[in-house]
């Protein structure tokens, strides 16, 4: 019979060193906290339950992290890892496997965790360990002459000898509740920290005759935690060379991998193209043949194939047809629809606004709350003027109409099909089809004047 495995995850320290009012998990990685990338992870095992063990910053953290299917346990005072993870026995029944995690460790992959578990084999314990060059700060893996696990020694407890070890204790373990409810007992606090340590177990496991079982993991980064803001930048890098390595090897050329940000899940098409400083936020997904420029953040938007998109566009929930071509510095807003083969050119804002195939608004215009036909021509400036002060107002533009530059539409205003509206109008009357409206002072010549002359 397999054991169910129960998570617990530790998350109840300060992180005086983040220099945060902010409890540390909280902290963000792409666009999750600390915290919701273990829980995330800890959702891929096929656990029971996962409890959260919080004490710093109080409510705060469950509060945040309240639609997360876990368990929150309050540590109220910060006794040490061994008593954190007491918090937490309670919650978890007799048979299972309790899998040790931590809140600021969030590169941890769930097959590594996998491994882990599998070391619990004849109730032995499985402990992840790495080797490390420096070691400095971690607890110490010390081993006998037959090379077995006997205990672990933290930095500020260690004798020279042990501070030369460079196997060190991730924190990582997994191992029988009924086993581990015995020896969290037994802990004492006569340390040079005066905390009940986890790792004093190792020792209390192999007095028992209980196997310590070691796994390890290649890449270092997933049992790195952070303690300050250089720690958290640079696993912001880890873990956005983890994201654009995913979409390189589905097929996204990238300009340059170091110069991109995912925050949020991408999807693409085959043959997309990527330039410098494309930051990509929410839920993107990107067609077949998809180009986009330095400098452009989409935030929750479905790009159709063939989409050009030009250097340093913003682009917020908005769906856009395929073929179409916007930009440079353009701004898509919330509640876009763009049909197939639009163009949208530099300085256009565009916002709550469905657009018909082949439309163009190629210069400086704002077109807000509007439904506009196909094969339309918006000339340079051309402002939907959607908002009385109080309410927004619909403009809506038939098929086929040429609007000229500097036009503005006083919404809410209809355009027929076919319209032609004469430059520097403005609009404040339903515009017939077929015919050209004019809406702007007639231009007069006044003959014989004479400009002011100075008076001495
Ligand atoms: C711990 C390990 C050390 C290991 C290192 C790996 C112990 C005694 N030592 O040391 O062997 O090399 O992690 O990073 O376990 N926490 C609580 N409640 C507490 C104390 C800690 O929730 O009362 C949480 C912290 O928020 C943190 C984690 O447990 O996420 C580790 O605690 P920390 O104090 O950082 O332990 P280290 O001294 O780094
Ligand atoms: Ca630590």
């Amino acid at each position: 019979m397999t054991n169910k495995i129960s998570i617990v995850i530790l998350a109840a320290g300060q992180g005086t060193r983040m220099k945060s009012d902010l409890p540390k998990v909280l902290h963000v990685i792409g666009n999750k906290s600390l915290l919701e990338h273990v829980i995330e992870t800890a959702n891929e095992l096929d656990a029971k339950n996962t409890v959260v063990v919080y004490g710093h910053g109080g409510e705060l953290v469950p509060d945040t992290l309240s639609h997360l299917p876990v368990k929150w346990v309050e540590q109220s005072e910060q006794l040490g890892t061994g008593h954190a993870v007491s918090q937490a026995i309670p919650d978890i029944a007799e048979n299972d496997i309790v899998l040790v995690l931590y809140g600021d460790v969030p590169l941890i992959k769930s097959n590594t965790l996998k491994t882990l578990v599998d070391a619990v084999k004849n109730d032995a314990l499985g402990l992840l360990t790495v080797q490390l060059a420096d070691p400095t700060g971690y607890g110490r893996i010390v081993r006998n002459s037959q090379n077995q696990v006997v205990r672990i020694v933290e930095q500020k407890d260690a004798n020279e000898v042990e501070l030369k070890i460079n196997e060190i204790n991730t924190g990582f373990m997994a191992v029988k509740r009924t086993k581990l409810f015995g020896w969290l007992n037994k802990l004492d606090n006569n340390n040079s920290q005066g905390e009940y340590y986890l790792t004093d177990i190792i020792a209390l496991a192999v007095s028992d005759n209980v196997d310590i079982n070691t796994t390890s993991v290649d890449n270092i980064a997933e049992v790195m935690g952070i303690n300050d803001k250089i720690q958290l930048a640079n696993m912001e890098r880890q873990f956005q060379l983890e994201q654009v390595q995913k979409l390189m090897l589905q097929g996204v050329t990238l300009r340059d991998p170091g110069r991109i940000d995912v925050r949020g899940k991408v999807t693409v098409g085959k043959d997309v193209t990527l330039d410098v400083n494309v930051i990509m936020e929410g839920e993107v997904k990107l067609g077949n043949r998809v180009t986009i420029g330095a400098g452009v953040v989409l935030r929750d938007v479905v790009i159709g194939d063939d989409v050009n998109v030009k250097p340093y566009c913003v682009f917020e929930e908005a769906t856009i047809g395929v073929n179409c071509q916007i930009g440079p510095f353009s701004r898509i807003r919330p509640g876009t629809k763009l049909a197939e083969d639009v163009r949208i050119g530099n300085f256009v804002e565009i916002k709550k606004s469905q657009i018909d195939k082949g439309s163009k608004i190629n210069h400086l215009s704002y077109i807000g709350d509007t439904v506009m036909g196909s094969k339309v021509n918006i000339g340079a400036g051309t402002i939907t003027c959607n908002y009385d002060g109080a309410n927004k107002h619909q403009t809506q533009i038939g098929n086929d109409v040429f609007v000229g530059s500097d036009t503005q539409f006083i919404a809410p205003v209809k355009v027929g099909d076919g319209a032609t509206i004469g430059a520097g109008s403005t609009i404040t009357k339903e515009v017939p089809a077929r015919e050209l409206t004019l809406g702007r002072i007639r231009q007069v010549s006044v003959k014989g004047w004479q400009r002011p002359k100075k008076i001495k």
